[in-house]
């Protein structure tokens, strides 16, 4: 949550950062602000809102030469001008942006307050301003590690001062930071893709490393303040041009991707199987897989669970990353445990891994940021290869996930139990023949929702874990209270909830389960639901006359319909969110990349 970007360079510094934040803009949108500085003067903008608001009101300033911008998430005081960062000492010699949350900034504001500091907003961040004035010395890197010495919890800062031109230093502590420069200019972002097209490579700032950034010249540190060397990173799958194209948003556009990812998948599986890494050698001595997730992640780990009991017949549980972390769960080095994240940022799921590795667990980060935090700390990583995805709420990637994690389970199968399931034809064949639904389908249904405060998904066994990610869908991006319910668990609650005229989607694709989901169903429809239902089956007639709407899904081997299918929700919701006016790309309160807890 929260980006940050830094530029040093002859180009007009403001322009060049609010650039770079409008591609960081998915790691929150509630203020932002820049920061430059010129003839020894800090000069700030801010604005409440998302980056266009700030480029309105940009000054551009002339002859500046070294600038700090930020995109917040709010996490501590509501979203304004005066929470806005970058914040700035009382003496305006500091200036600093930062993404993170001090957890000691309690103590450290009451402090700096006894030591007559006032301050200008409600931020944990302010805290970081004054410290550095109160222990500014000559050294000014040397001033920066022992403000980071006293601080608790996560950042990641760019820090400018007014007296030292060309410089921006920098700090780093579990939120991500990166570092790029070519002959005449320095880069700083929250994430790599900031530097596509600019550089061939960039470093990585480790956790208690700092740096003195300059043009030509980067200097890192470590917490004593003695300088270390570190290696670059070449710019490789990252450098795809964040574009929306010709679509209306993002989040269309990476919908409409699933299909040509999901052959890059079956193309990158094929050249290079990360797969095979998990070998008998391996497999011997594991007794239970563990999935660890957070949203539309932890969904994708239900349906990898399942997969992994069904195919692989290993006991396989999902936790929700927050809830691992504080329930003292049950593994040791006998554990296989997967984290599934689309970015490899978010907290919770990072500290879940930390939890696991203490443990003594294997473990594998499924990930479409190969460079992230996750995917630095995990024993082996199994790329999505979903391309860069925008949106807030995770589509393509998700749709990725559990075709990987089917793979995966059927390839744990082959070698547990020596079968031969060529699992790569059978997700080709689907990549190749599956159809994003066609929009017009769904529009009625879409308009019909636009004016719904409730409404439920149905649905049992790998369905069910379908209708939980819908229904996420559907709330994330148009504020519907959306729930999802096993169809077996009707009668314990959701009955209670049916009014006339309540739409229930009922997503059916398993056909052992297809009676039992329509009895459910038509309980719901007694007590005056509009039954939807998703499936490729056809429905006895005897069944028809309670059914309000058919989404027909395309036929595929009933273990690969949760790919199949989840994409008619995503479309949905979609539709729903757009014809109710909210930007589907940006929904209200939520970030994309969620780094804090
Ligand atoms: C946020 C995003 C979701 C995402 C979840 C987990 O809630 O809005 O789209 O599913 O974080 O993110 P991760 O990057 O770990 O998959």
């Amino acid at each position: 949550m929260c980006g940050i970007v830094g530029y040093i360079g002859n180009k007009t510094i403001d322009k060049e950062l609010v650039d770079g934040l409008k591609l960081l803009e998915y790691r929150g949108y509630d203020s932002a602000g820049v920061a430059v500085l010129k003839n020894d003067k800090i000069y700030t903008t801010k604005a409440e809102g998302n980056i266009s608001c700030l480029e309105k009101i940009l000054k551009n300033e002339e002859n500046a030469t070294v600038g700090i911008a930020h995109t917040r998430w709010a996490t501590h005081g509501k979203p304004s001008i005066n929470n806005a960062h970058p914040h700035i000492s009382s003496d305006k010699e500091w200036a600093v942006v930062h993404n993170g949350i001090i957890e000691n900034f309690g103590q450290l504001k009451n402090d700096l307050q006894h030591n007559n500091f006032t301050f200008s907003s409600e931020t944990d961040t302010e805290v970081i301003a004054h410290l550095l004035q109160q222990l500014n010395c000559e050294d000014k890197i040397n001033t920066v590690i022992k403000t980071c010495k006293m601080l608790e919890g996560s950042f990641a800062l760019a820090i400018i001062n007014k007296n030292i031109d060309g410089t921006i230093y920098l700090a780093k502590r579990k939120s991500p930071l990166y570092i790029s420069l070519n002959n005449a200019e320095t880069f700083v972002a929250s994430d790599p893709i900031c530097f596509a097209g600019k550089t061939q490579s960039y470093y990585s700032l480790n956790d208690d490393e700092f740096c003195e950034a300059k043009i030509g010249k980067l200097i890192f540190y470590n917490l004593n303040g003695e300088t270390i060397s570190k290696k670059p990173i070449e710019m490789t799958d990252f450098d795809i041009k964040i574009d929306k194209q010709n679509y209306a948003h993002f989040m269309l556009k990476e919908i409409q991707e699933t299909p040509s990812i999901l052959k890059r998948i079956v193309q990158t599986y094929k050249d290079n199987n990360a797969f095979d890494k998990i070998n008998n050698q391996i497999l011997k001595n594991i007794n239970k897989i563990i999935l660890v997730g957070c949203g539309t992640a932890y969904h994708a780990g239900l349906v990898g669970a399942s997969f992994i009991e069904k195919f692989a017949k290993i006991e396989a549980r999902c936790f929700v990353a927050s809830e691992f972390r504080y329930n003292d769960p049950l593994i040791d080095d006998k554990t296989l445990a997967i984290f599934v994240s689309q970015s490899g940022e978010t907290a919770d799921t990072i500290m879940a891994h930390e939890l696991a590795k203490q443990k003594g667990a294997i473990t594998i980060a499924l990930t479409n940021v190969l460079y992230s935090s996750l995917a630095k700390k995990v024993d082996f990583i199994f790329p999505i290869c979903a391309g860069p995805e925008i949106a807030v709420a995770s589509t393509k990637a998700y749709t990725a996930q559990i075709s990987i994690l089917n793979m995966f389970a059927k390839h744990l199968c082959n070698v547990r139990n020596n079968t031969n399931f060529n699992f790569i034809d059978s997700l080709s064949n689907l990549a190749n023949t599956l159809k994003i639904l066609d929009i017009n389908c769904l529009e009625d249904i879409s308009k019909e929702l636009i004016n719904e405060k409730t409404m439920f998904f149905i649905g049992r066994g790998l369905d069910y874990f379908t209708c939980e990610e819908a229904s996420l869908k559907l709330k994330e991006i148009t504020y519907i209270n959306s729930q999802a319910y096993p169809a077996g668990e009707l009668k314990h609650g959701f009955l209670a909830l049916v009014e006339n005229g309540t739409h229930v989607f009922v997503i059916a694709t398993q056909k052992a389960l297809l009676d039992k989901t329509l009895n459910g169903a038509h309980e719901a429809s007694a007590r005056g639901a509009k039954l939807v239902i998703a499936t490729q089956f056809d429905i006895p007639k005897s069944q028809l006359k309670d059914i309000y709407k058919i989404i027909s899904l395309q036929n595929f081997d009933e273990d690969l319909m949760p790919i199949a299918s989840i994409g008619a929700f995503q479309m949905l919701s979609y539709l729903t969110s757009t014809k109710k006016g909210i930007n589907p790309d940006q929904p209200r309160n939520l970030a994309k990349s969620v780094t804090v807890e």
